[in-house]
């Protein structure tokens, strides 16, 4: 393709460096869309005769055809898609292939391939995280009055319900989707008719070909165009969030299945057994979405050094840019699914979860609340007063509302037998009615309200 200038092929070393073909031929849909586009606008400026534009046009739509039934022939000699569909045009429709590369390069070629790519990863993603809102919603749902504690420190703290802690996840899981929404936002501009790096003198259309692709504009500077992959660092750097979100919530998930805790039976379907162990249940698939997010994290990493130092315009180091791209893409797409499938299919013990709300001292909090409401009592004050109750319920070996009023009253005259309604871990959580906050009323509120944002 370029050999004019060359005596001597490359050494076989220079064709195994140079060649992307092994990972690019991903693009090749996005790159038979931008070809199309591109010789429709030639033709349609005169700068391509009308003839030679359909011979092309029909060309790639064979190779399309091919390419869907036996997939991209990969031919390190032509290094990349760009070359391995040019080069198989040029057979079958001889010369005439040569004039599809008018007012073109490979640069601002790949730029748009990889765009409408990313595009469209943004979209399967955004479909991937509706459907884990919407099992975390169903699942909040069925399980908003069911109290469990509440952490901090990974020590009880007060009493939450379930449908609360899962529907932290939700909110987490929409600011990742809006941080896609503004990646995509972002790259719906279209780099192609940037040229090499400087433009072109032929009369191209760019707003045509941007119109055609489905971008929202050209982009408005050709250096810019063909050296930037900022859209791909937005993509990545969204799905690290993702990601971490994800492994937050596997992180839980391995936590509360293990024994002492025993919060949850994880689905036979994402989880396997110990080839020694019988009675081992192993959470591999929360572990793997754990370990998901180092990966993808590394991959953001790969491209932000990649990028770092480079000057203007295009270097071949930017040919780098997709393996981490794609490897963040499917990791992400598997960990979404398998989160969106446990959640779906896991069981929760909320007996246990109950059970472990009331024996902590977790409505403490409550105690004291009620000191400074019923009894005018500064919170620091009520704080001391209910610490040395909680001491007196762990000596005697019983939750906070089974302490006797009279032993309440030794500790502060103050207290009544009126405490008792708000001891219960039922109480507690029902008086939290602060916006966002834990009461299975405000809950509710709550997921009606998120229906409607997601829509049916
Ligand atoms: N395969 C190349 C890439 O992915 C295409 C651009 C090549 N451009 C060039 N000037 N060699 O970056």
């Amino acid at each position: 393709m370029w050999g004019g200038r060359f005596a001597a092929g490359p050494a076989s070393i220079m064709r195994e460096i140079n060649a992307s073909i092994p990972f690019d031929k991903r693009l090749w849909k996005q790159d038979i869309a931008g070809s199309k586009a591109h010789v429709a606008m030639l033709a349609k400026q005169g700068i391509v005769d009308g003839e030679d534009a359909q011979a092309i046009t029909e060309g790639l739509n064979r190779i399309a055809a091919e390419y869907e039934a036996d997939g991209v022939p990969v031919d390190l000699d032509l290094e990349d898609i760009h070359m391995v569909t040019e080069s198989r045009l040029a057979q079958l429709i001889g010369p005439t292939a040569g004039r599809l590369h008018t007012a073109r390069s490979r640069n601002d070629q790949v730029a748009t391939d990889f765009r409408l790519w990313v595009r469209d990863a943004i979209d399967e993603v955004q479909a991937g995280l509706i459907g884990l809102q919407r099992a975390l919603l169903a699942r909040a749902d069925e399980n908003a009055d069911a109290v469990m504690p509440g952490f901090t420190h990974l020590q009880s703290a007060q009493p939450v319900t379930l449908g609360h802690h899962l529907m932290a996840y939700y909110e987490m899981v929409r600011r990742d989707r809006s941080r896609f929404a503004d990646a995509r936002a972002r790259a719906d501009e279209c780099p192609l008719g940037a040229a090499a790096l400087a433009g072109t003198g032929f009369p191209i259309d760019r707003h045509a070909t941007a119109a055609a692709l489905g971008f929202a504009k050209p982009t408005d500077n050709s250096l810019d165009s063909v050296s930037d992959r900022d859209f791909a660092l937005d993509y990545l750097m969204a799905a690290t969030q993702a990601s971490l979100h994800l492994s937050r919530l596997a992180e839980e998930f391995i936590i509360w299945a293990s024994q002492p805790f025993g919060f949850v039976k994880l689905p036979d379907a994402y989880s396997t057994g110990s080839s020694i162990m019988p009675q081992k249940r192993n959470p591999d698939a929360a572990e793997l979405v754990r370990g998901h997010a180092g990966r993808i994290m590394g991959c953001m990493n790969a491209l932000c050094v990649t990028m770092k130092g480079l000057p203007l315009a295009y270097s071949k180091d930017m040919q780098d840019d997709k393996p981490p791209v794609f490897e963040a893409h499917d990791l992400l797409a598997l960990s979404i699914a398998a989160m969106t499938g446990m959640i779906e299919t896991v069981t929760f013990r909320t007996d246990r979860m109950r059970g472990l709300a009331e024996s902590g001292f977790a409505t403490a909090t409550d105690l004291a609340d009620w000191l400074v409401r019923e009894g005018g009592i500064p919170f620091r004050e009520a704080h001391h007063i209910t610490g040395r109750a909680v001491a007196a319920a762990e000596a005697a070996g019983v939750p906070l509302d089974q302490l006797p009023i009279a032993t309440l009253q030794g500790i502060d005259a103050r207290i009544d037998d009126r405490v008792y309604a708000v001891l219960t871990v039922d109480a507690s959580v029902a008086s939290r009615m602060s916006h966002g906050g834990t009461a299975p009323m405000q809950v509710r509120a709550r997921i009606a309200q998120a229906r409607e944002e997601l829509g049916s």
